[in-house]
């Protein structure tokens, strides 16, 4: 059953079952997309082809340089409207080519979260900021204040909307950057290195907020982030890069499988690894675990 976030944005943007089926049900797609910055001979990402369906959660790796911030601009319009540059191949949000389609538009589908939330906060007090992008789409006043309420309470930032943004901690600040987004109830939520600036804590808390953003509104998500332990249980989908190019693409257990992450520069979670170790001793060591719950049921097992 659609819940119903996603039937309001059904009826608010015209979104009809037809459109879907005509994007064969892919929220997001990738058709051989290749892109180069200006002035650069190397393409930043190359022969790119993906598919995504509406409610994944996607964890995107791979070391730094290799095109993970590019790959999440194609998909937020940032290119090639804000960095034209040399491009081949279709990058589509629900069927229709961001090469074709404003950055306004794209941005009533595709919320972004930058690393550093400095970035994304203009106004002088939280409220203001969480409405920032509401008022720059026009929005009827009632509409706003209903919008701003919502993300704000979803949030748990009652107490910070008369606080000036600029005096927020790190952690703070990247809420108020969420809400802002959210408010805006977007289909697809991007988030690059969303946890970077964030201590383990704040960066657990911001992970159950994804989770429930996901769980409960059924926003699709991909997230750039480092620490793969962080998000792996939440993930339904894993992508390695190296070089511009996919070099993984699949289902976390599957992914945590193989050898060549390290040499590539992706560092696997330690539980994991410690699966690894152990199962070279023991090769019926169980399933790969996704958490220290999982790893300690498959100890338990083995030492019963
Ligand atoms: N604005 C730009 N102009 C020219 N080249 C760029 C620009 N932004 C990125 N690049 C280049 O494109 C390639 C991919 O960069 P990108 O920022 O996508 O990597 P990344 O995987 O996000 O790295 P990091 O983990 O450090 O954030 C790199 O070679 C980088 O130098
Ligand atoms: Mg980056």
């Amino acid at each position: 059953m659609e819940c119903e976030y996603i039937s309001t944005l059904h009826i608010e943007r015209g979104m009809v079952p037809e459109e879907r089926k005509s994007n064969n049900g892919l929220i997001i797609s990738f058709e051989d997309r290749t892109y180069s910055y200006l002035n650069c001979k190397e393409p930043a990402i190359q022969n790119i082809n993906l598919a995504i369906s509406p409610g994944e959660i996607i964890l995107i790796a791979g070391p730094s340089g290799c095109g993970k911030s590019t790959l999440l601009r194609s998909i937020n319009g940032l290119i090639p409207h804000m960095y034209p540059g040399n491009s081949s191949g279709k990058v589509s949000i629900d069927g229709s080519s961001v090469d074709e389609t404003s950055i306004t538009e794209i941005a009533k589908k595709v919320g972004f979260v930058f690393q550093n939330p400095e970035n994304q906060i203009f106004m002088f007090s939280v409220e203001r900021d969480v409405a920032f992008g509401l008022e720059n789409l026009g929005l009827y006043h009632e509409k706003i204040r209903e919008q701003v309420d919502w993300a704000i309470q979803l949030l748990n930032i009652e107490k910070l909307v008369n606080r000036a943004p600029h005096e927020l901690s790190d952690g703070q600040k990247q809420k108020v950057a969420l809400a802002g987004v959210l408010a805006m109830k977007p289909r697809i939520l991007i988030l690059d290195e969303p946890t970077s600036l964030l201590d383990p804590f704040t960066a657990l808390e911001l992970v159950e907020i994804i989770k429930k953003i996901n769980q409960n509104l059924g926003v699709t998500i991909l997230i750039v982030e480092h620490r793969l332990d962080l998000l792996i249980n939440a993930a339904t989908r894993i992508i390695c890069m190296s070089k511009g190019k996919i070099l993984f693409d699949g289902e976390p257990r599957k992914v945590l499988t193989e050898k060549k992450l390290p040499r590539i520069g992706i560092g696997i979670p330690t539980i994991t690894r410690l699966h690894r170790i152990l199962n070279e001793e023991k090769p019926v060591f169980g399933k790969i675990p996704l958490s220290a719950d999982e790893l300690a049921t498959n100890l338990k097992l083995i030492l019963k």
